[in-house]
């Protein structure tokens, strides 16, 4: 018998032991009903100890998920490999930590697009050459599954300029999934991620984006690390630039071995106007860069398409 069981009888025994008090002499029953009390205090005091105990008993967890009957002692066949996350997505939040920390908000990015956030709202002229730089897919609707992170510039703007009107600044990072119609190779893939970074003040200037990118690439790259611009075209900055950091000597790098990042530029007077921002009295910043060279950089990978493609043999890697 269970020990809260046997407990249980004796209080009942005990319970049928008040009855007798009318039967104890005058003098004495003041002491038998204490005597009672402390016993049956006793009892009700062990009782809770018991159930305690009960409760404290350690259940096998069950994985409601298993393919077989729940009671069963689960096969080794399902326990071979447990899965990760993929190594993309750890570095993802680290880049999106890193821009946190310095007090960017972040927004994602979206799968589909139209041709009005891809070209129109970022100033790329109608029928310009630009637009076919960017090897858009398109859907029959005539939809564009984003080439770049940049789609989401106008949106951001929009979303937050009340923030300037207040006397604070925009200042938020895009993460996003981009997709080419490109020939594929070891350093191209027709589906890779970016991240876009905004911001806009009264008075920010280039200097203050070029301190922000190079302290975001220290921090990922954990070392001091030599950085170079050279002039670049986009038609949504003005001046633009493209960003290089030389490969680290840990990493493999020599001397002089200058990688490009990322595109970055003031942001053009048409690109904030279209957005409802005066460009008379507020300015920006932004870059966008891809994030799968970061990580290839950082763990040495020669073949770009490993990390698309669902390689198990690849992945236990990380
Ligand atoms: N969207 C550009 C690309 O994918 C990169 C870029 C350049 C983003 C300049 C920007 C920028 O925000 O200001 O090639």
């Amino acid at each position: 018998m269970q020990e809260l069981d046997i407990l249980k009888l004796e209080l009942k025994k005990l319970n049928a032991e008040y009855a007798k008090i009318k039967d104890v002499p005058a003098e004495k029953r003041s002491e038998f009903g204490r005597e009672l009390n402390a016993r049956k205090s006793e009892i009700l005091d062990r009782m809770r100890q018991a159930e305690e105990a009960a409760l404290d008993v350690e259940i096998e967890p069950l994985d409601i998920t298993a393919p077989c009957a729940p009671n069963e002692k689960i096969p080794d066949v399902y326990s071979v490999f447990q899965g990760s996350k993929h190594p993309l997505m750890t570095e993802f939040d680290r880049v999106i930590a890193i821009y946190q920390l310095m007090g960017f908000d972040v927004v994602e990015s979206r799968q589909l697009d139209d041709e009005f956030h891809m070209f129109d709202s970022l100033n790329f002229p109608k029928e310009h050459p630009a637009r076919d730089g960017y090897d858009t897919f398109r859907t029959e609707e005539g939809l564009i599954p984003p080439a770049h992170t940049s789609t989401m510039q106008h949106r951001v703007l929009k979303a937050y300029r009340d923030k300037l009107a207040d006397g604070g600044e925009i200042a938020v990072v895009v993460p996003g999934r981009v997709y080419r119609n490109e020939d594929v190779d070891a350093t191209h893939e027709h589906t890779f991620y970016q991240c876009e970074g905004v911001y806009v003040s009264r008075d920010c200037t280039m200097g203050q984006m070029l301190g922000i990118l190079r302290e975001f690439f220290e921090k990922y790259y954990e070392q001091k690390l030599n950085i170079r611009t050279q002039p670049g075209y986009f038609p949504f900055t003005e001046p633009s630039l493209e960003f290089m950091i030389e490969k680290p000597k840990s990493l493999g790098g020599k001397k002089g071995d200058f990688l490009e990042m990322l595109g970055c530029g003031m942001i053009h007077p048409n690109v904030l106007k279209m957005a409802g921002i005066d460009p008379e009295i507020y300015h920006g910043f932004a870059w966008g860069g891809g994030i799968d060279r970061l990580v290839m950089l950082r763990y040495g990978l020669k073949d770009i398409r490993y990390l698309e493609s669902g390689n198990l043999n690849f992945l236990k890697e990380f």
